[in-house]
Formats: C-alpha cells, sequence, structure tokens
C-alpha cells in the first residue's frame, strides 16, 4: 500500500503541527510504504522569499527526521526533486473545469488573510493533486483542512480515466484525521503560527520555559479551587505528561492550595521531557553532516524513479507518445 503526504515547509514547527501531522506520519510508516515529501512549489504559491524557502525546507526536513521518520523505511524528498510533477499537474489541469478550483475555499481564505491571488495559489489543488496521483498513491492522510482539496483529486482522475481510458489514474483514499485533538494555542485559540500564539517543538530552553510562563491565567488566589473547564494549561499539559501526572494535576485544581506558576512550571518540564529523544535526534542529525541531503537525495531518485512510469503510462494514454 503507497502512503503519501505533503507538508509545507512554511516555518518553524510547533506543537500543533507535531500532534496534528508529523505524529501521525510516524507512526503510519509501519502500514505501507510511505512517500513523504516537502511542498515547496506549494510554499511559493503564498510568499516569494528565496532565503527563506531554502531555510525553511532544510528545517523541515531536520525536523521531521528528529521526529521519527525513517528513511529506511519511508520514501523522504522535496517536491521540486521530481519536476515531473508539472508535466501531470499540465495535463490535469486541461481535464479540470474552471469551476471546480473556484469553489475551493482554501484559496478563498487564503486572499482573504492578504496572500495575492496568483494564479498558482488558484491552480494549487491541480498541483496537489498531481503531487499525490503521480506516485500511484492509495491512502493520503491529511488534516480536515485538505478534505476539498483530496476530493478534487478524486475528480480529476475521474475526469483522467474518462477521457483517456480507466486506470490511466489510480483513485486515492483520504485518510482524514478526524481524531487528532485539536491543539490548543497560548492564548486558548487553535495553536496556529497565522495567531502566533505557538509553542515551537525545538528551540532554546530557556525561550520556550518562558513562553509557557506567560501563559494568561485567572486571578484565583493560591489556596481557592481552580477552574478545570478550558483550562489552556491543563489542556496542553494532557499532551505530554502520563494519565497519573495529569490527574493529579486535575485534582490539585478542583481541591486548591496550589498556585498557577507551580503548574507551569510543571508543565514546562513535562513538555521539556516529552521532546528529549526529539532533541538529542536532532543534534545528531545535525553533527552529521551531509546527512540530510543524502536521505533527500535517496528519496528524489527513488521517487523520480515511480514518477516515470506513472507518467510514462499517462504520456501514452493521453497521445503524448
Ligand atoms: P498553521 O496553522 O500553524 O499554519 P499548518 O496549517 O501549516 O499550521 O498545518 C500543518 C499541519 O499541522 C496540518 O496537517 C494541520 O492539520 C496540523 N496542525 C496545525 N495546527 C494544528 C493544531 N493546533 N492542532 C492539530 N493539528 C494542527
Ligand atoms: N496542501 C497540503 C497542506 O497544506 C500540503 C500538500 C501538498 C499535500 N501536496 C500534497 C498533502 C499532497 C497531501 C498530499 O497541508
Amino acid at each position: 500500500m503507497r502512503i503519501l503526504t505533503g507538508l509545507q515547509p512554511s516555518g518553524k514547527l510547533h506543537v500543533g503541527n507535531y500532534f496534528g501531522a508529523m505524529e501521525p506520519a510516524v507512526r503510519l510508516q509501519d502500514e505501507g510504504e510511505a512517500f513523504y515529501f516537502i511542498a515547496d512549489y506549494h510554499a511559493m504559491t503564498s510568499a516569494q522569499n528565496p532565503t527563506a524557502l531554502r531555510e525553511n525546507v532544510r528545517e523541515l526536513a531536520i525536523d521531521f527526521l528528529a521526529c521519527g521518520l525513517d528513511p529506511s523505511r519511508a520514501v523522504f524528498f522535496r517536491q521540486s526533486a521530481v519536476p515531473e510533477v508539472n508535466e501531470l499537474a499540465w495535463i490535469l489541469s486541461t481535464v479540470c473545469p474552471m469551476g471546480l478550483l473556484a469553489k475551493c475555499t482554501s484559496y478563498k481564505d487564503k486572499v482573504a488573510q492578504g496572500i495575492s491571488p496568483n494564479h498558482g495559489l488558484f491552480a494549487y489543488p491541480v498541483l496537489m493533486a498531481a503531487d499525490i496521483l503521480l506516485y500511484d498513491s492509495q491512502k493520503v492522510p491529511v488534516g480536515k483542512d485538505q478534505k476539498q482539496h483530496l476530493e478534487v483529486t478524486r475528480s480529476l482522475a475521474v475526469k483522467l480515466n474518462e477521457a483517456y481510458g480507466p486506470g490511466t489514474a489510480i483513485l486515492p483514499e483520504p485518510i482524514i484525521r478526524e481524531d487528532t485533538a485539536l491543539v490548543i494555542g497560548l492564548d486558548g485559540r487553535k495553536m496556529s503560527k497565522s495567531y502566533n500564539n505557538t509553542l515551537p517543538l525545538f528551540g532554546e530552553e530557556k525561550v520556550l520555559k518562558k513562553l509557557i510562563m506567560k501563559i494568561p491565567t485567572d486571578s484565583t488566589p493560591v489556596e481557592a479551587p481552580k477552574p478545570t473547564a478550558g483550562s489552556t494549561l491543563l489542556a496542553l499539559y494532557q499532551l505530554f505528561a502520563s494519565s497519573t501526572d495529569y490527574a493529579t494535576m486535575v485534582a490539585e485544581h478542583e481541591q486548591g492550595g496550589v498556585g498557577y506558576g507551580d503548574f507551569k512550571k510543571r508543565l514546562a518540564e513535562a513538555y521539556w521531557d516529552y521532546f528529549a529523544p526529539m532533541r538529542v535526534r536532532r543534534a545528531e542529525i545535525l553533527a552529521t553532516p551531509g546527512y540530510v541531503d543524502e536521505v533527500l537525495a535517496a528519496g528524489a531518485l527513488r521517487a523520480r524513479e515511480e514518477a516515470a512510469n506513472v507518467l510514462d503510462r499517462v504520456r501514452k494514454a493521453v497521445g503524448l507518445r
């Protein structure tokens, strides 16, 4: 079974990305042949900054490997290392009705956020469909926000098969991660880089712990019981603590007698310990010059091999060969 997903290199990874995307992807490596890529072409649709793009791609590669992506099991590559994807995107664009793209909410949302309404942003779902179909992907794990893009992908696969014969494209199944809890940010809203409320995965200990100490809390005195419903501290603590430690903190909220400063200190420690193995792995990766480049080069070679087969089939079907 071929499992494929892409991640946009769009800045420092945070705890929400970890639990919402990386950790599920790492678990899926054992269930089939995973193809994971860094969607650098897609990142260009919302920012045009070559230095940042290069850095973000590198950081994402390092961080994903540190989080447990195992290149001996998963094929890990940069989207742009397989430029064949553009040819398939073009072929798909010729069977893609304008109305299908006009319906996509993510384009409208991004334009509303102030991103320039460029053609790449509008055609984003076609390139994403090409990413998926180029590798005959069977399962595509994505967050809820990508559900519509998977529907577009399936429609385009059907259209290609209607126009050029069954089997030209293989229909993928989405795996929508409905079950991954929404990770709450430091201000109680969804953790997101657009809200500037994130807890980064990696960084300086002092800076990161300080972020936790600054989480806003109410003014309940130390002795008094504290509300547990809607508590940002407890929601975050639950991600990192054992169930017994979590239950203890809930009980201490209910009983009173422990101040928010104490709870925050414990949260900061639990968070720091949780990511300790990933930090160690990250340091090892950084201490091995050339490692990341080698992994990505080997991944690209393998991905390109597969892409060449599929593209050959599609070119013949459409009459380009
Ligand atoms: P951001 O909201 O910070 O811009 P992205 O949209 O780039 O994050 O998300 C990348 C991946 O991380 C997606 O799969 C998304 O579902 C997941 N993700 C992001 N934020 C959260 C969160 N707060 N809780 C759970 N998953 C998240
Ligand atoms: N659009 C996806 C996101 O923003 C990233 C992506 C690009 C992707 N191509 C893909 C995900 C193909 C799955 C399959 O999260």
